[in-house]
């Protein structure tokens, strides 16, 4: 299977939404962290690419006083769940579509600034993505996207290689999906934005084991694609006995790189 399979991607999101919120909270403080290097003052209107269950977008609402939405995500699941959401946020202006990041019916040159938390990485073909997104910037507005780094969860990657009958579509996603400072730079650039600020953040985290594969179950249950029941049983099996063995007394320990980026789009 490839991982450029964008329907099975977003099938994988629809399927665990309701349980997202729940399994990442670091995506929740990086969300928070993006709309922080902001350079502002406001944003009136702001697009959302791959904008899940809402709370990137939410986190731009709460420090900008942002007023009018859009979010697009190729999951109808993801975005019943901000739906829900928006029932306590009466003062906003929402549009959500359903669609692709490289077909997104939103206008040109509207929006004050289009943001992408946790879903750069997943979109197959970056140059187009991020062409895509900046049609839709109003001249002189901001870009701001969070994603994952070149190198997060080596230490996993190092248990899945382990693993026997091999599992070639979970090794290989990683390279597929990480991505490094000067690669960003090309897609910005390449889309005809100037780079404001960009760097990428590494961490070291300590988690029980359930919790970090709890995570992994809903970020990435579309890389399952093609196996039975049965087989996926007996994986998932392995892979716990394999991440239970590689932890310590104080959990699984595996290291994060988040890349982020701040755009403009020339006045
Ligand atoms: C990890 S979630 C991030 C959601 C949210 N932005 C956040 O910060 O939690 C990634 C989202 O990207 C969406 N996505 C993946 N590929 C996409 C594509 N090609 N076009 C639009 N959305 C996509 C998925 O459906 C999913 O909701």
């Amino acid at each position: 299977m490839s991982i450029s399979d964008t329907p099975s991607v977003s099938s994988g999101f629809s399927l665990n939404a309701a349980d997202y919120d729940r399994a990442v909270r670091y995506n929740i403080e990086g969300a928070k962290r993006l709309a922080e290097a902001l350079p502002g003052p406001a944003y009136g209107s702001v697009l959302d690419v791959g904008c899940g269950t809402g709370f990137s977008t939410m986190a731009f609402v709460n420090r900008f006083g942002t007023t009018e939405i859009t979010g697009v995500d190729a999951a109808e699941g993801m975005l019943e769940q901000f739906r829900a959401k928006l029932a306590e946020q009466p003062q906003l202006t929402v549009q959500l579509e359903v669609a692709d990041v490289l077909d997104m019916p939103v206008p040109n040159d509207h929006f004050d600034a289009v943001i992408s938390s946790m879903a750069f990485h997943w979109f197959p073909k970056k140059h187009e993505a991020a062409a895509s997104m900046a049609r839709p910037l109003k001249p002189g507005g901001h870009m701001a996207i969070l994603c994952s780094g070149r190198g997060a969860e080596d230490e996993f990657r190092r248990i899945l290689t382990e693993i026997y009958p091999p599992v070639p579509q979970w090794i290989g996603a990683f390279d597929l999906v990480q991505r490094d400072i000067d690669e960003m730079e090309g897609y910005l650039e390449g889309a005809g934005l100037e780079i404001l600020d960009i760097w990428m953040e590494r961490r070291i985290r300590r988690v029980p084991v359930d919790e970090y594969l709890t995570r992994m179950r809903v970020v990435a249950s579309h890389l399952n694609k093609g196996y039975s029941e049965d087989e996926l049983a007996d994986l998932d099996a392995k892979i716990t006995a394999a991440t239970h063995k590689a932890a310590g007394p104080r959990g699984f320990e595996y290291t994060f790189t988040k890349l982020f980026a701040v755009a403009r789009k020339p006045a």
